[in-house]
């Protein structure tokens, strides 16, 4: 049986997973591959740190150039993250005619043009499907058992940190802060949650996610995106009582031409299916011209789920060595132009805070309706406050474009009447 060497940059988290899996469904992956799959190398920071993983010292290396050089070597899984040295080591490695593996969704996102290049002239391939949402087989089916669709759609929780945070604060009334510190003491955060909470990291993948489904190809962090540092726990409640829920959503829209995408907080119905997603879990929902509407559920993140998807891409390079070239961007019919969040039409979710005066419901509603937005529904919450204090108001408002929005909000937060205007969240119609 023919063997087949892997070099393992980098043993954190997934690297442990893969090495796991590889060794605890070693059988079957050898008998769907016809190779004995082997780790032959891999790269540390620290060959004496003290690992779960008790493996033989002659494996474990420093130096990246005794994996990338060696000529054994087929397959370069890189799991080490961050852009360098992460990019410069697979451009290596593809140069070096070896098949590189990964889950590095900020290289993929931003150079991966490059490395598909260098893949392709070496005639081997590169593969990423844990890039996005780790264990779930997105980008696989889309551009594989969906590649017959055209897509209309794509939203989805494809950030597991911020998807805990929001579920936590939502099913015990918690504060964002408390929650996050609760999330870093229990691991679901990072000590720097920034990339999750800010929205990078669902850019990255959606970014990646967009190239796949609709071939088209944005810098990721010209995506419009803002995290859940704003929501709080006020609007949380208040969605509740109009029948929605809060959740991080990653949305790729198409609708002719154009392409709409946004990375944002926004209220979705409680009876859609992405409203069931719970904690760290992440879930894709799609909609193709062909299949209709289709949701993908699991793990996005962990060393087994995402070890779990390059185990996977391992296993389907072995199957094809004599592979073709691969081409990142799929030759289909793209969007010629992008909307950003905000040229797009949405429903939206208003919350002010406003003096308790006479005149101020009719007035904010003549103000909108000024503006050609009709209002959906609107709630004043008084109850509990003293004579005097500051209430707030919600409304939801029927679809308007930014454009619209933005200056009927300035003209009703011109009047002192109005103390604040909270939050402006958009809010997901019912399909
Ligand atoms: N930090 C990501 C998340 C997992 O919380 O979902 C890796 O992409």
């Amino acid at each position: 049986m023919k063997t087949l060497k892997i070099g393992l940059l980098g043993l954190g988290n997934v690297g442990t997973g893969t090495y796991e899996i590889l060794a605890m469904n070693a059988a079957k992956i050898s008998a769907l591959t016809g190779c004995e799959i082997v780790i032959s190398k891999v790269l540390v920071s620290n060959i004496n740190k003290k690992r779960s993983l008790n493996l033989p010292a002659d494996l474990l290396t420093e130096n990246a150039a005794d994996i990338l050089s060696d000529p054994e070597i087929d397959i370069v899984v890189e799991l080490i993250g961050g852009i360098h040295p992460a990019f410069d080591y697979m451009l290596t490695a593809l140069q070096n005619k070896k098949h590189v593996v990964t889950a590095n969704k900020a290289v993929i996102a931003t150079l991966g043009d490059e490395l598909m290049s260098a893949a392709a002239a070496s005639n081997v391939l590169l593969k990423y499907e844990a890039s996005v949402a780790g264990g779930i087989p997105i980008l696989n089916a889309l551009s594989t058992a969906l590649a017959g669709n055209e897509f209309d759609e794509i939203v989805g929780i494809i950030n597991g940190t911020t998807n805990y945070i929001l579920t936590q604060m939502t099913d015990f009334g918690l504060n964002y802060d408390d929650v996050l510190k609760d999330a870093q003491a229990k691991g679901f955060a990072e000590a720097d949650p920034s990339s999750d909470v800010e929205g990078e990291d669902v850019a990255y993948k959606l970014s990646i996610l967009i190239q796949t489904a609709f071939g088209l190809k944005i810098p990721p962090l010209s995506i419009p995106r803002e995290g859940i540092t704003k929501v709080s726990k006020d609007d949380i409640a208040y969605a509740s009582q109009f029948g929605y829920k809060i959740k991080l959503l990653a949305t790729a829209k198409k609708n002719g031409s154009t392409l709409e995408c946004h990375v944002q907080p926004a209220l979705i119905p409680v009876s859609h299916p992405l409203a069931s997603v719970s904690n760290e879990f992440n879930a894709l929902f799609i909609k193709g011209n062909a299949v209709d509407d289709l949701m993908f559920y699991g793990k996005g993140a962990g060393s087994m789920p995402t070890g779990s998807a390059i185990v996977g891409d391992i296993i389907d390079i072995a199957r094809k060595l004599d592979c073709l070239p691969c081409c990142l961007t799929p030759q289909i019919s793209a969007p010629t132009k992008l909307i950003f969040a905000g040229e797009g039409k949405s429903m939206y979710y208003i919350n002010f805070l406003v003096a308790d005066v006479p005149g101020v419901l009719g007035k904010v509603s003549t103000i909108f309706g000024d503006h050609g937005i009709s209002i959906e529904s609107v709630m004043q919450r008084s109850k509990g406050k003293s004579e005097g204090e500051d209430v707030p108001v919600i409304y939801i408002l029927h679809e308007s474009s930014r454009q619209q929005l933005d200056p009927a909000l300035a003209e009703i937060s011109s009047y002192p009447f109005i103390k604040e205007v909270r939050s402006i969240l958009r809010v997901e119609p019912l399909n």
